[in-house]
């Protein structure tokens, strides 16, 4: 699964300039107010670092993960022409077997469009008290999509339960269960379903401040 991950990646970053577009995900403009200024971001699935580049312009000190060392040269590249190259960290490492060793204490943990609950559980980990997690992920086709899709690449029509159809990817999230990322957190956004033409879920969870009780008034 991880050796064809890093191929498909690798081909994608590998043309020029950024394949995943100048700006950041409009998710994270929307949520810019309440996103924190300074401290220590983990950005997961960090792609060619157009987030990570833009957290460490914000102030923050940003470790950034992926598998594609072509989009790791990206984040470099980008990090540096925006003179921030001194507060942004590339690792390069397979999340399927997990997260690589982090100090833990981050202020905001990132992962947009990288579906990995097991990722999301060590994540939740890292926060410092009062740290924030966001999260986008792509959701499952519905049956409907699913047999469209399966009918366009000319496959046989995939029951329920199949593996996904031709062209599709396994790394979807079922409906509500990117909500089970903020377990024990404060809820601060959450949203799902057709957002500008992508079936999505969206996640803004925030860890209970020091000193603070789950829940206090
Ligand atoms: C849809 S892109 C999102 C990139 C970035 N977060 C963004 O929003 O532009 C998914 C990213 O996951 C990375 N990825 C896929 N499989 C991976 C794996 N097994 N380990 C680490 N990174 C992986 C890819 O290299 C790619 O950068």
């Amino acid at each position: 699964m991880s050796t064809s991950d890093r191929e498909r990646w690798e081909a994608r970053y590998g043309r020029e300039g950024l394949v995943m577009g100048e700006r950041v995900k409009p998710l994270v403009r929307e949520l810019e107010p309440v996103l924190p200024w300074s401290g220590r971001a983990l950005d997961i699935a960090c792609g060619e670092g157009q987030l990570a580049v833009w957290l460490a312009q914000r102030g923050l000190d940003v470790t950034a993960v992926d598998i594609s060392p072509s989009g790791l040269a990206k984040l470099r590249a980008q990090a540096e022409a925006a003179g921030v190259g001194v507060r942004v960290h590339g690792i390069e490492a397979d999340l399927d077997h997990g997260l690589p060793a982090l100090e833990p204490g981050f202020d905001l943990v990132t992962c947009i469009d990288f579906y990995s609950p097991a990722v999301m559980a060590q994540a939740r980990h890292l926060l410092a008290p009062g740290g924030m997690l966001l999260v986008q992920v792509v959701l499952e086709r519905t049956g409907a999509e699913a047999r469209c899709k399966a009918q366009r690449f000319g496959a046989d029509e995939p029951a329920a339960g199949d593996s996904p159809p031709p062209g599709d990817s396994p790394h979807r999230a079922r409906s509500n269960e990117a909500l089970e990322f903020a377990a024990g957190m404060r809820l601060q956004f959450w949203r799902e379903g057709n957002i500008d033409g992508r079936a999505l879920a969206q996640l803004l969870a925030q860890r209970e401040p020091a000193g603070r009780l789950p829940f206090s008034a």
